[in-house]
This record gives structure tokens, C-alpha cells and sequence, in this order.
């Protein structure tokens, strides 16, 4: 398979790109250029089936390069994983009535205007047949509303929308918004279920075909494949 993944410099990510280029297939993974990325860069020495290459995803000319150096390098592709995210530290503290509001256009910027942009620049690039997977959350539901990470869960509702209405947009390939489940990086440490591990056996199993999500489960789903509660 080829697969382009976004948002590589650590955490799931930089686990999914390094798991699918061990497993033989041709791996895209951009990396926040301004943040660390050692890790990226010393991991594509190490497999000659990952291309790594800096790209912000809140950068539409980021993007769209990437777009046009991987369709060079070999055309359509069969997966695309966009999972760059953040969450602010401040929203770890603060309640929404004390948001601060850089953090909250900051987390609007990367998680659903980079999502965005994602899409925009390749949506042409999947092959039918396909998979176009943008990580989401389970912190994005309308109706499973808690207090917690309020800016974070806002741009996650957000990104989810962004998701739904891809989805009826574009409909030669598969389309899913997923919760990846909490996971132990930096960003879930807090609240952590699951090793990130854990979460990339089973999207891969996902991204190629070889778990079959039931139509009725619907755009919104977990990292098993199962139905999230919109
Ligand atoms: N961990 C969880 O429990 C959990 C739960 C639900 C959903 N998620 C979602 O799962 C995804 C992966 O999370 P994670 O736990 O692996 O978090 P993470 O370790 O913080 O990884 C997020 C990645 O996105 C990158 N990034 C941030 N801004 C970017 C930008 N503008 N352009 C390109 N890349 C950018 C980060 O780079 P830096 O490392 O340099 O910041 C990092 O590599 C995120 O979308 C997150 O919202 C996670």
C-alpha cells in the first residue's frame, strides 16, 4: 500500500508510519517543521520505505506541495491518515468560561482548519477503493458532552462535522472520522486506557481491508471499528 500520514514527529503518528513501513509498505509522513522531529528523521534512515518531509498542516502551500511530491513519486495513493492535533496545556486547567483564547484558535487552526486543508489538497490523491482516515475523538461528540478540554472538544466537534460532510461529498472511496482511543503519548497521558500500540495494530488492520467496518457503524467510529456516539 501507499499511505500518506500527517502530524509524524511523535505519538500515534510517528507509531503508525514506523509499523506500516516495517511491514513493507511505501509510508508519506510529514512532521511539524518547527517542532521536534528527530525521532522522524533518524526513523527514515532506517526504512527505505519511509519518506519523511516537513509539512504544517495549518500551511495550505505545506500541504499542497506534499500533495504534488507524492503523486509525482508514484500517483494515487491508497490511504491517507491525518492525525495531526493538539491540545493546548492550558485547556488541561481551565474551564470554558476562562478559555484562553489563543489556545482555542490555535486548537481551531490545527484540528479542524488543518483537517481541512487535508482534505482540500487530497481528496484526488486516493484511489478508489481507497481509505481516507482524519483522527478525531471521542472528546468531539455533540451528545456525549462533558466539561473537560473544552477548546480541544469544541475543534474536535468541529472536525468531526468537517468529516461528515466530506463524507457526503466524496463517495469513490471510504471516509471516516475515528477516535483512536485514549492512548498513552503526550497528548492522552492524563487519562490513558490503552498503549498507542494498541490503537495502531487495529487501525491498520482498518486501513487495509483486513477488518471490514460494517456499513451501519457510519462515518464516526473507534480504532475496533465501532459505531461512536455522534
Ligand atoms: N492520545 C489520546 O488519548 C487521544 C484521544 C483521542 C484523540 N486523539 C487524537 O489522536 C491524534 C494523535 O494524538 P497523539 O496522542 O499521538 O498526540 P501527540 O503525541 O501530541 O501527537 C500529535 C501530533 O501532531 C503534530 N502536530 C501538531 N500541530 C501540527 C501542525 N500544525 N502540523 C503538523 N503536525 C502537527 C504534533 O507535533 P509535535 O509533537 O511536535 O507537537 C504531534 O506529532 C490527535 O489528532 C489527537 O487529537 C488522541
Amino acid at each position: 500500500m501507499r499511505v500518506f500520514i500527517t502530524g509524524a514527529n511523535r505519538g500515534f503518528a510517528l507509531l503508525l508510519s514506523l509499523y506500516m513501513a516495517e511491514k513493507g509498505h511505501r509510508v508519506y509522513a510529514c512532521y511539524h517543521p518547527s517542532l521536534p522531529h528527530e525521532e522522524t528523521t533518524n526513523a527514515a534512515a532506517k526504512f527505505s520505505g519511509l519518506k519523511v518531509f516537513p509539512a504544517d498542516v495549518t500551511r495550505e502551500e505545506d500541504i499542497a506541495g506534499a500533495a504534488k511530491t507524492i503523486l509525482n513519486d508514484g500517483g494515487k495513493l491508497d490511504a491517507v491518515v491525518s492525525v495531526a492535533g493538539i491540545l493546548a496545556d492550558s485547556d488541561r486547567e481551565l474551564p470554558i468560561t476562562e478559555v484562553n483564547v489563543a489556545d482555542l484558535r490555535l486548537a481551531l487552526d490545527v484540528n479542524v482548519t488543518g483537517a481541512a486543508i487535508v482534505i482540500k489538497h487530497f481528496h484526488n490523491a486516493v484511489k478508489p477503493g481507497g481509505i481516507f482516515i482524519t483522527i478525531t475523538s471521542e472528546g468531539g461528540s455533540m451528545t456525549n458532552v462533558g466539561t473537560r478540554y473544552p477548546a480541544y472538544s469544541v475543534s474536535k466537534s468541529a472536525e468531526n462535522k468537517l468529516v461528515a460532510v466530506f463524507a457526503k461529498t466524496v463517495s469513490d472511496y471510504k471516509i471516516y472520522a475515528v477516535h483512536p482511543g485514549r492512548m498513552n503519548t503526550v497528548m492522552g497521558r492524563n487519562d490513558a486506557q490503552i498503549e498507542p500500540l494498541v490503537s495502531v495494530e487495529n487501525m491498520y488492520r482498518i486501513i487495509t481491508g483486513e477488518k471490514t467496518v460494517p456499513p451501519e457503524n457510519g462515518w464516526f467510529i473507534n480504532y475496533l471499528g465501532e459505531a461512536m456516539e455522534i
